[in-house]
């Protein structure tokens, strides 16, 4: 599929990505694939908003000439100057290379920081307005969602909001439309990209979807830069952002460890049997973390009211496995949500002590000093875990 009719004379032309089993690199697992979403807006002004990861280049610009004269784009709108919403843009540019390029004074830092390239530049803040004939598009700059340059644009008329990357999923479908795809998985997708790229620019989501919703605009159609687009109740996605941008959190205590010889990992075991002894309704987690996939993890971690981290002591500190993932955690800036750390040692014991540092650096509310276990744990010392996992559960 290169192409399907989304509202009147706005079509997708972007590209489904049914291989990607990573992104950013190696940083984003997923296992649903993605999309990248590019809209051609056939009025009496033609414009293109964005255009394709590099890769499809070549695909996207053949498909998009299947479609359209390329000389008849009047204007290329750049949401996001990131490389899968403009990677397309250099090939695109040797067809048409006095093509105007709207996109924010950010944007135009970044673009040409990518490209090297001195395009033809018109750069747009909040409020201004593109005529298209009858119909408008409305600029509205949206800073570190999720990058300097971001921006929406929204479509007067058609009432559609075209929100790059905010409110996407990755999810690779054929069924480009929210209401044609499985919900849980779509949901599921969310979450996922919610928790792993918007959760530090939590409260910038909030404000601006506010200053958004402050427009009065009626918005029939949200037209995001990956998976679905929003049609069925597209303000159901805009009030679940509202809420995961507020402190968000279930009734969940996750516990993340790795093991070396086991320790640890009996530890884990009887500590979540003593939280769920202490509360039958808390839903506990367990994952080893060298053996999970390390973004299912973090939405766990998102959707957490509290986390226990454990690590047996190594060389004087933690395995790298566990020292990856509090990295992650870190940058990420959780807030509202309790901690504890856990991990057996041998002799110098450092480990329970790091683990709980960084929890406090990166905002957790650390409720005590951790628990340490010589060696495995005995039958006392597994005692002592399931009393600790049910003290943490009612602290
Ligand atoms: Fe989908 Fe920030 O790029």
């Amino acid at each position: 599929m290169n192409h399907i009719n989304v509202k009147n004379n706005v079509s997708w032309v972007g590209k489904i990505d049914w291989e990607l089993k990573k992104f950013h690199g190696n940083e984003y697992s997923t296992h649903r694939g993605s999309t990248y979403n590019s809209y051609l807006i056939k009025e009496e002004k033609v414009a293109l908003i964005d255009t394709v990861w590099a890769p499809f280049s070549k695909e996207f610009v053949e498909n998009l000439a299947a479609r359209i004269d390329l000389s008849k784009i009047d204007y290329i709108i750049a949401n996001h100057a990131e490389s899968d919403h403009s990677g397309a843009l250099p090939e695109l540019m040797r067809h048409i290379p006095d093509t105007p390029i709207y996109c924010t004074k950010q944007g135009v830092k970044s673009l040409k920081g990518h490209y090297h390239q001195d395009w033809n530049f018109h750069v747009v803040k909040t409020g201004d307005r593109l005529s298209l004939g009858e119909k408008e598009l409305i600029f509205i700059e949206a800073p570190m969602l999720h990058w300097p340059d971001s921006m929406f644009c929204y479509l007067t008329g058609d009432n559609i909001l075209f929100s790059n990357d905010a409110f996407g999923q990755h999810y690779a479908s054929e069924f480009m439309f929210n209401d044609l795809v499985d919900q849980s998985e779509l949901m599921a997708e969310c979450i996922k990209y919610y928790a792993n790229i918007l959760t530090p620019f939590s409260k910038m989501v909030a404000k601006k979807i506010k200053e958004v919703l402050s427009f009065g605009l009626p918005v029939d159609m949200i037209c995001t830069s990956h998976g679905i687009i929003w049609r069925d109740n597209p303000t159901r996605i805009v009030e679940q952002y509202l809420k995961w941008a507020d402190d968000y959190q279930e009734n969940q205590i996750t516990i993340l460890y790795d093991t070396m010889w086991n320790g640890t990992r009996v530890m884990a075991e009887n500590i979540a049997k003593g939280i769920a002894a202490a509360d039958n309704a808390v839903n506990v987690k367990l994952f080893n973390i060298a053996k999970r996939d390390k973004n299912d993890i973090i939405t766990e971690v998102f959707k957490s009211k509290a986390i226990v981290v454990g690590s047996p002591t190594i060389n004087r500190g933690i395995l790298t496995a566990v020292a990856g993932i509090l990295e992650e955690i870190k940058g990420l800036k959780f807030s509202g949500k309790k901690a504890v750390a856990f991990g057996c040692y041998g002799w110098s014991g450092e480990s329970v002590k790091i683990i709980t540092e960084t929890l406090q650096e990166s905002g957790f509310e650390v409720v005590d000093e951790g628990l340490k276990v010589l060696w495995n744990p005995d039958e006392e010392n597994i005692k002592k875990c399931i009393k600790y996992g049910e003290k943490f559960s009612t602290a």
